[in-house]
């Protein structure tokens, strides 16, 4: 059975009292047990977590290794500034998409560089949860098939 670590950046714990105009409504509580309602659909382990420290966020990829076949990450804010955590899921060189519940092309100009995408197999946002769930179907169908 696929095993998928799914990792939420900083601040993504206040979701649901957040700039709801740009977060939307929903908290990480519900976005948790949707994406646990589509890993059991599709038949893989999903466990969850969220920091808002950026070294908590690189031990969490790093002790993926030999224990997670694919890796979803919201980055969130380290997306437009950590070389760390591009590092981390360089060395553990386990597939990992990219997720944002906003579209990060469409908002500031400091938002639309990510230091992560280019070693994901892919990135979605703009979607808001579906980003997620979207995420993980493609993540789960990218290693069913390597
Ligand atoms: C975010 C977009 C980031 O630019 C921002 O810093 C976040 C959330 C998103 O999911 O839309 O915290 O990753």
């Amino acid at each position: 059975m696929q095993r998928i670590l799914v990792i939420h950046g900083p601040n993504l714990n206040l979701l649901g009292q957040r700039e709801p105009e740009i977060y939307g409504t929903l908290t990480l509580e519900t976005i948790n047990d949707a994406l646990q309602q589509t890993a059991s659909e599709l038949g893989c382990c999903l466990t969850s977590f969220q920091s808002n420290s950026e070294g908590a966020l690189v031990d969490a990829i790093q002790g993926a290794i030999g224990c997670y076949d694919g890796i979803l990450i919201n980055p969130a804010a380290y997306t437009h500034t950590s070389v760390a955590l591009r590092d981390a899921l360089a060395a553990t060189g386990i597939p990992f998409v990219e997720v944002h519940l906003s579209n990060i092309h469409q908002r500031e100009p400091f938002r639309h560089h990510s230091y992560l995408a280019p070693l994901a197999v892919g990135q979605i946002c703009g979607f808001g949860m579906d980003s997620y769930l979207l995420g993980l179907r493609a993540l789960f169908n990218h290693s069913k098939s390597r």
